[in-house]
C-alpha cells in the first residue's frame, strides 16, 4: 500500500567556520543523511538544509591572526566543509552561509517581530573586558586557575582537569587569552529575549499532556526528563546581542551592537531553506508559514539542546512562524572509548580520514552504532576494521563477488528469474523481501543499528546457503546445470535487494551496483524491491577490506596536524602579545617613579652617524639646556621627520660613554625594533622642559 507523499524538510546543526569538520560531527551528518535518503527512496518530498555558522568571536579573531577579513576565511572553511561532506556523501539539497542576505533579513526581521511585541529587553550589565585588545571577552577567552582543583591554564567555563563548570568571575587569577592582562569588569548595555514570555507555550509544546499521534511529541523522551530539570531552574532572559568589535549582523538602531551568534545561526535554517526555494521554485511558507503542515526536523548533538528545544521554539512562536515537528538529539562521539584527543592523534578530521579510508566504512560503522536514543557512540579503531572486513566486506559484497562469475561465465549474465524457482527458493526470496517492512520501520524511527542487523542476518544466510550448495562443484557436473543458475541467481536476487536496503547507509556502493552491476539508469528507490533484475554484468571490484596499517597511519597524521595546528596558534597568539612576551615588571613604590626625571623636549636637530648602521645623533632642547642623545631608531625614522618634533626624555639618566661621543639622556620609544619603533610625542600645549609625572 503505498504511503501519502509526505513534505518534509530536514537540517542538521550548521558547523562553526572556525575548525575543520572531525568525526564527531560527522556522527550527526552521516545519521541525517541516511535518513534523509531513506525518505527521498520512499518518495517522498524531502529537503535537506544546512549552512556554515559564520559568526562570532572566534571566527573574527582568527581572521585577525591570519591576517585576513573574516568573510574571506569564511568563504575558505565553507569550501573546505563542503568538499568534506561531498567526500561523504552527504547530499545537501542545499549548503549555504549564515552570513547571506536572506539570514542578515531573516533575522532582522525575526528581531522587529519580537520587539514589537514586547519580547525584547535591555539592560547594563557589567562584562569581562580586555584593557589591551579593547574588547569585551567571552568565557571561552578567559583562562585562569580552575577554583575547585587548583590546575593552572583553565578556560573561563570549564575546567578540562576535574570537570567543574563555573562563570569566569570564579577562576583564580583569571587573565585574558588573548592579551595576558587581567580583564576588567566594564559596563555595557545588552538586549535580552524575554524567553519566560514563553513558559506556558513550551510547557505545551514539550510535555502535552495528551497526544493523539507522534505529530505531537517534539522531543525524546529523555530529553523532556532533562528539559524538566531546566524548566525548574527557572527560564531566564537570554543575553541576545554582544558589542563592537564583532563579526556578525548589526541590530537595527543599535549602533555598534550585534546580534549574538546563537540568534542568528538556527535563523540559518530558514535562509539556507529560502535560497534553495529561489533556486528550485519552491514555497518558503508551505514549510515555514504558521499553518505549515509539512514536516521539519532538526538534528543536533546533546550539548545544544537548549538553544534548539527552548529559545528556538520561542522564538518561532514569538515571531509567528511555524515550530519544529521534531528535535532529534544524538549523543557524542568518542574514540577507543575516550573524548576525543589531540594528543593521543584520535581527534581525527574528516580530511585526514580521507586520507586513509574508504568513506562508506565510516557510514557503516556508525549506522551500526546509531539508535534514537541520545547515547553516545563509541568508534573502536579495533572493532571497526574487525566489522568492516567481517561483516560489510566479508558479508555483504561477498555475496556479489563469489556468486557473479557464474552467472556471467556459465549463462551469460542472465538471470533466472524468481517465478521460475523452486518452491522453497521463491518462498525466501519473498521472506527476504518480507522483511523490507521492518527495515523501512528502523530506519524512519532511526534505528539504523537495527537495519544493520537485519541486513547482516540476511547476508549470513545468503553465504551459508551458497556454502552448503557449492556452486563450484555444481559447475563441474552439466547435468546440474539448472541447479547451478538457480542457486546463483538466488543469490545475486537477494544481493540486489539488500543493496536497496542498504542504500541510504553506503550510497556510492548502491550507485556502483545499481549502475555497474545491475545495468539502471537511476540510483535505487525503495520500489526497485517489487522488480528483480533479468541480468548482470561482470562484477567489477567494490571494495577491499581495510588494511590494518592505515589505522596506524591515520593516527599518526592527525596527530602532527594537531602539533602543526596548535603550533600556529600559539606562535600568532604571542606574536600578537607584547605583554605575553615582557609581563609587567614587579611593583615599584611612588617614590622608585618620582627618581626618574622625565621632561618634554624638542629635538633641535637629527642626523646620521658615521659608521653606526642603528643610530641617530639628536640635540634636544629642554627648555634652555640642550642635550646630545644617540638613540637606536635610525631604520624607523628619517633624520629631518624628526627635526622640531617634541618628545619625552629621561633627563637625569646617567651619561653613557658609546663608541660615537657621550649620550646625555634617553629617548622614550616603544617597539620590538627595526622599522617597528615609535617615539612618544606629547599633546599639542606641552612645552619643552615640563616635567612628566
Ligand atoms: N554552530 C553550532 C550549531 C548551530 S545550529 C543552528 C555548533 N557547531 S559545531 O560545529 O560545534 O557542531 C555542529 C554539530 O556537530 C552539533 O550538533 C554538535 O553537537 C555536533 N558535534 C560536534 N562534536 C561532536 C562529537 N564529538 N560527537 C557528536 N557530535 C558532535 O554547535
Ligand atoms: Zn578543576
Amino acid at each position: 500500500m503505498p504511503e501519502k507523499k509526505r513534505k518534509i524538510l530536514v537540517t542538521s546543526a550548521l558547523p562553526y567556520a572556525n575548525g575543520p569538520l572531525h568525526l564527531g560531527h560527522l556522527v550527526e551528518y552521516i545519521q541525517t543523511d541516511i535518513w534523509v535518503r531513506f525518505q527521498k527512496m520512499r518518495g517522498h518530498e524531502c529537503w535537506y538544509v544546512c549552512a556554515d555558522d559564520t559568526h562570532g568571536t572566534p571566527v573574527m579573531l582568527r581572521a585577525q591572526q591570519e591576517g585576513i577579513a573574516p568573510e574571506q576565511l569564511i568563504a575558505r572553511m565553507g569550501a573546505e566543509h563542503k568538499r568534506d561532506f561531498d567526500d561523504f556523501g552527504i547530499g545537501f539539497d542545499n549548503y549555504y552561509s549564515t552570513h547571506s542576505d536572506e539570514n542578515r533579513e531573516l533575522v532582522t526581521e525575526i528581531y522587529k517581530r519580537l520587539s514589537k511585541a514586547g519580547h525584547i529587553s535591555r539592560r547594563t550589565i557589567k562584562q569581562a573586558y580586555d584593557p589591551v585588545k579593547n574588547m569585551f571577552l567571552p568565557d571561552r577567552f578567559i583562562k585562569g586557575t580552575c577554583p575547585r582543583c587548583n590546575t593552572p591554564d583553565q578556560y573561563g567555563d570549564s575546567c578540562e582537569n576535574c570537570g567543574a563548570t563555573y562563570s569566569p568571575t570564579e577562576l583564580k587569577n583569571p587573565v585574558s587569552a588573548l592579551s595576558g592582562v587581567p580583564p576588567v569588569q566594564k559596563d555595557s548595555e545588552h538586549f535580552f529575549f524575554k524567553l519566560g514570555d514563553f513558559k506556558d507555550f513550551l510547557r505545551m509544546w514539550l510535555f502535552p499532556r495528551e497526544h493523539k499521534n507522534d505529530r505531537d511529541i517534539h522531543v525524546q523522551a529523555e530529553v523532556a526528563n532533562k528539559l524538566d530539570e531546566w524548566f525548574d531552574a527557572g527560564l531566564k532572559d537570554w543575553d541576545i546581542s554582544r558589542d563592537a568589535p564583532y563579526f556578525g549582523f548589526e541590530i537595527p538602531d543599535a549602533p555598534g551592537k550585534y546580534f549574538y551568534v546563537w540568534l542568528d545561526a538556527p535563523v540559518g535554517y530558514m535562509a539556507s531553506f529560502q535560497n534553495l526555494c529561489a533556486k528550485k521554485g519552491l514555497k518558503f511558507d508551505d514549510f515555514w508559514g504558521k499553518d505549515s503542515q509539512a514536516e521539519l526536523y532538526h538534528f543536533i548533538g546533546k550539548d545544544i539542546l537548549y538553544f534548539h528545544t527552548l529559545f528556538w521554539p520561542a522564538m518561532l512562536e514569538g515571531a509567528g512562524f511555524r515550530k519544529p515537528t521534531s528535535v532529534f538529539a544524538h549523543g557524542f562521539l568518542t574514540i577507543n572509548g575516550t573524548k576525543m584527543s589531540k594528543s593521543r592523534g584520535t581527534f581525527i578530521t574528516a580530511r585526514s580520514y580521507l586520507n586513509h579510508l574508504n568513506p562508506e566504512y565510516l557510514r557503516y560503522y556508525f549506522a551500526a552504532k546509531l539508535g534514537p536514543r541520545v547515547e553516545d557512540i563509541d568508534l573502536n579503531l579495533e572493532d571497526f576494521v574487525a566489522r568492516i572486513n567481517s561483516d560489510l566486506v566479508g558479508k555483504y559484497i561477498n555475496i556479489a563477488s563469489r556468486t557473479a562469475s557464474f552467472i556471467t561465465k556459465h549463462f551469460n549474465g542472465q538471470l533466472l528469474a524468481v517465478q521460475q524457482f523452486t518452491k522453497g527458493d521463491s518462498n525466501y526470496i519473498d521472506g527476504v523481501r518480507g522483511s523490507a517492512f521492518q527495515i523501512a520501520e528502523a530506519y524512519e524511527a532511526r534505528e539504523f543499528g537495527k537495519v544493520v542487523r537485519e541486513a547482516m542476518r540476511i547476508a549470513d544466510g545468503v553465504n551459508q546457503y551458497f556454502d552448503q550448495h557449492k556452486p563450484w562443484e555444481l559447475a563441474k557436473d552439466p547435468k546440474r546445470r539448472e541447479e547451478l543458475h538457480q542457486v546463483c541467481s538466488r543469490c545475486v536476487h537477494a544481493f540486489y535487494m539488500l543493496t536497496i536496503f542498504l542504500e541510504p547507509i553506503l550510497p556510492k556502493t548502491a550507485e556502483r551496483v545499481a549502475r555497474e552491476f545491475f545495468e539502471k539508469s537511476e540510483r535505487f528507490r525503495w520500489s526497485d524491491l517489487e522488480t528483480f533484475p533479468v541480468c548482470i554484468n561482470p562484477y567489477q571490484h567494490l571494495a577491499t577490506r581495510v588494511d590494518p596499517k592505515s589505522i596506524p597511519a591515520l593516527l599518526d597524521e592527525s596527530q602532527k596536524d594537531m602539533k602543526t595546528m596548535a603550533e600556529k596558534t600559539s606562535a600568532t597568539i604571542t606574536e600578537t602579545s607584547d605583554l605575553a612576551r615582557h609581563p609587567i615588571l614587579p611593583e615599584i613604590s611612588y617614590d622608585d617613579f618620582a627618581k626618574v626625571d622625565l621632561r618634554i623636549a624638542r629635538i633641535v636637530k637629527a642626523s646620521h652617524v658615521e659608521g653606526a648602521d642603528k643610530l641617530l645623533e639628536m640635540t634636544v632642547d629642554l627648555g634652555g639646556v640642550t642635550r646630545t642623545v644617540f638613540a637606536g631608531i635610525k631604520e624607523a625614522y628619517k633624520p629631518e621627520d624628526l627635526e622640531g618634533r617634541l618628545t619625552v626624555v629621561v633627563a637625569n639618566l646617567a651619561p653613557r660613554k658609546m663608541k660615537f661621543g657621550l649620550s646625555e639622556g634617553m629617548v622614550l620609544a616603544a617597539g620590538p625594533g627595526k622599522k617597528d619603533l615609535w617615539i612618544l610625542s606629547p599633546d599639542t600645549g606641552a612645552q619643552p622642559g615640563m616635567r612628566v609625572k
